[in-house]
């Protein structure tokens, strides 16, 4: 499986045009959804190579990324003669990134595909990486495959239209990645001024936390091993998610990553010595920049139960990746229902909650 080559613009329309023209296709589609369609197709609007482009446009939102929209995805491609000979352009955040990969990856045995991402977390997290999916059954990504995108295109100036709390949700996926690669990268990261944003400062960081996915998904694909570190924060932040979700209060996935890092941070620590200074500085970042989570004892053996549903987990024991130092995984650990406990206390007064 080859990786998709991604592209830190630097003259958007001119990148996106050569992007298009190397593959040699009969028909454009340009798929959105309803708000990038208004926000950001303009973007994309006198690129001559686009001008016979077709357009497909789908819910917004998560609840759309469904076998419904995938199947008018389909529909409209099927309908208007697309062939194995077409190029699918996916504009838009995650759930268009991952359900257009997905329609693409699959219609005539698939074609390929070019993701612009609009939103911080697409693009250093959901349109990198080759994993596509809808949501089934209730369950999140539930159904999909592993096909990189032809081409992915990074233009940061799409970040200037971003409520603070999306870009915030997206930065949390770049500590998890400065946590598993090196100091540096998450020094950068820890200084960067999240209020007064400097965004040329912003793309550099960017570059390089796609650069820390991309070298992970070059050496593991497909989740045999360390890719699982992508996972760090996700199990105990998934359990936060579907806890908010079923209290009607529900949170953006990144934030609910970062409360997640901060528990798995303390495992971390705990379990294989992760240094307790720099935990100490992470979790004050995430406190600072994206307060807490509140929940009680109470909710503490919901919490568990969903962790123990965690779809990463081999039978009956939750798997966690942990880190002794930043950049240095430990794969495959697991914990006592005790010390999740433990952990969630922790979480609770160190966030003052
Ligand atoms: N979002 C984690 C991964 O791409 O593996």
């Amino acid at each position: 499986m080859n990786n998709a080559d991604v592209i830190i613009c630097q003259n958007f329309q001119q990148d996106l045009t050569e992007a298009v023209s190397q593959y040699t296709h009969d028909q454009v589609y340009i798929l959105t959804d309803e708000t990038t369609h208004e926000l950001c197709l303009p973007l994309l609007s006198g690129i001559p190579i686009l001008a016979n482009a077709k357009h497909i446009v789908i819910g917004a939102r998560d609840t759309h990324k469904n076998l419904e929209t995938l199947a008018n995805v389909w529909l409209a491609l099927s309908n208007s003669g697309a062939t194995r000979h077409s190029l699918m352009i996916c504009l838009g955040g995650g759930m268009v990134t991952d359900l257009g990969g997905f329609a693409a990856s699959t219609f005539k045995r698939g074609i390929p595909y070019i993701n612009i991402p609009t939103t911080l977390l697409a693009m250093v997290d959901a349109a990198v990486g080759g994993k596509t999916a809808i949501n089934f059954n209730g369950l999140k990504n539930e159904i999909g495959v592993f096909q990189p995108a032809f081409k992915v295109l990074l233009e940061t100036e799409f970040l200037r239209t971003l409520d603070t709390h999306n870009l915030l949700s997206g930065y949390a996926e770049m500590l998890k990645h400065g946590l598993i690669s090196n100091y540096d990268i998450l020094n950068s990261l820890l200084a960067f001024d999240t209020v007064n944003i400097d965004f040329s400062l912003l793309k550099q960081l960017v570059a390089q936390s796609v650069s820390v996915k991309e070298d992970i998904v070059k050496k593991d694909p497909r989740e045999q091993n360390i890719r699982k570190s992508l996972n760090l924060g996700h199990t105990v932040g998934h359990a936060f998610e579907s806890l908010a979700m079923k209290q009607s209060r529900p949170v953006l996935h990144g934030y609910a990553v970062a409360w997640g890092l901060v528990c798995e941070l303390y495992l971390s620590h705990v379990n294989v010595q992760f240094p307790r200074d720099v935990m100490r500085r992470v979790i004050h970042f995430i406190h600072e920049n994206y307060g807490s989570f509140p929940f009680t004892c109470d909710d503490y053996e919901q919490l568990y139960t969903y962790m123990m549903h965690d779809k990463k987990n081999q039978g009956n024991i939750i798997n966690f990746t942990l880190l002794n130092d930043v950049g240095n995984l430990r794969l495959n650990q697991t914990a006592t229902q005790s010390l999740i406990y433990e952990t969630l206390d922790f979480y609770r007064e160190c966030m003052g909650i």
